[in-house]
């Protein structure tokens, strides 16, 4: 079953006191990530967050001890439960007029399951985004329908400092994400305030530098979903939107995309430019993957013993001010042969075109071997 992007079945929950396996192995390399906990999407993953220069920036591994640290004594029979009743929840009707996140099992088993993988999603993301402003840095930050903090725990580990606000109309995710901001040891998370807020007409937002909202489109109607767009654009410089890497998520981002350009806005990422999207609707769905670490509690409820999951998700970055973006974007995983890489492509002047980089290339092919999906094309070659 999947709801929201939470894709787990009913009764399929084992001791919460286990929760909290190995984490995230640092990258050590920007240009490169295809083991276990490294993600896969965007230009350097991993580069700032594992980062020896500064290690008060928030990583997988730190929310992974954060949410361990908090799951710790919460009874298991309680936890399943919970688990239960969330999946019944969002099977029923939604969206719907009161949180779904109603107290701090719901919002424990939330953040058990899927804060580690929206954490990586919007990591994800944000990367592009820096790689298409490098030079920008945001002082202000606002997380809508931020839930437990997994976006402002992404921020945080991408720049040092923003002044983070989360907004939910979730009390207990509110008061989860407090506690677990708490124990990241990050002075920019600890700092961030935690307020109620309802997404709709009434919904009033600071002007802020950067704006996330991530999966939060699938959870409200459709004109919910427009004032919120309309909101976000009107009060972000910068504007990241994460949904479900699903056709259906990714035809909410479209939707999105839209609005934010007819707002003023260029996009920044993932496309190569702000004009249509070249998907004929229906067609396909621009999505990526971005690789989760498995905690032993995930292996164990979700049965084998792989140490990761990937995450697919549909995002989208738009800015006011001038950012780069990628001239073109891998859509596909990277295909390597005997001596040639197929690449699938979203490229500025041609729409969606496939190319295919040889030996003959050189430079280009040695990078070829080593992109992947969700990198943009051709890398710079010094
Ligand atoms: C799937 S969770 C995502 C949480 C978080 N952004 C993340 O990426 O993990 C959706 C969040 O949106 C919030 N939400 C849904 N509808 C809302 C509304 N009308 N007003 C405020 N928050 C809302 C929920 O309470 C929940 O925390």
């Amino acid at each position: 079953m999947e709801f929201a992007g939470f894709p787990f079945r009913a009764g399929q929950v084992g001791p919460w006191r286990r929760l909290g396996g190995r984490g995230h192995a640092p990258a050590t390399s920007p240009s490169r990530r295809s083991g276990p906990g490294v993600t896969e999407c965007g230009p350097r993953a991993g580069a700032a967050y594992n980062s020896p220069v500064n290690a008060t920036l928030p990583t997988a591994q730190s929310l992974r001890a954060a949410l361990a640290g908090l799951l710790d004594g919460l009874p298991p029979k309680q936890a399943t439960q919970a688990v239960d009743r969330l999946i019944a929840s969002y099977r029923g009707e939604t969206p719907t007029d009161a949180p779904i996140l109603r107290d701090r099992s719901d919002v424990v088993a939330y953040a058990a399951y899927r804060m580690p993988a929206t954490f990586e999603a919007v990591r994800s993301a944000l990367d592009a985004l820096v790689e298409a402003a490098p030079d920008w840095t945001p002082a202000t930050h606002t997380d809508v329908g931020g839930g437990t903090g997994a976006a402002s725990w992404a921020v945080a580990g991408a720049w040092e400092g923003p002044a983070t606000t989360v907004l939910d109309w979730a009390e207990p995710a509110l008061a989860l994400g407090r506690e677990l901001a708490r124990a990241s040891g990050s002075p920019g998370l600890r700092d961030a305030r935690w307020e109620r807020a309802r997404i709709g007409a009434a919904l009033e937002l600071a002007q802020a530098d950067l704006v996330t909202v991530s999966y939060v489109l699938k959870e409200l109607t459709a004109a919910a979903r427009t004032e919120l767009v309309d909101a976000v654009a009107a009060a972000g410089q910068a504007v990241v939107i994460v949904e479900p890497g699903t056709p259906d998520g990714y035809a909410r981002i479209i939707e999105a995309r839209d609005r934010l350009i007819a707002a003023g806005l260029r996009i920044a990422a993932p496309c190569p430019h702000s004009a249509a999207c070249p998907i004929e609707p229906g067609a396909d769905w621009c999505h990526f993957s971005a690789r989760v670490s498995r905690s032993s509690l995930h292996r164990q409820v979700k049965g084998g013993s792989l140490s990761h999951e990937d995450e697919k998700f549909s995002y989208v970055v738009a800015t006011r001010f001038p950012a780069a973006p990628a001239p073109a974007r891998i859509t596909r995983r990277p295909q390597i042969r005997k001596g040639q890489v197929l690449l699938e492509l979203c490229t500025r002047e041609e729409g969606l075109a496939r190319t295919t980089v040889t030996k003959r290339h050189g430079e280009q092919y040695r990078a070829a071997r080593n992109v992947a999906w969700g990198d943009p094309w051709p890398p710079d070659i010094p």
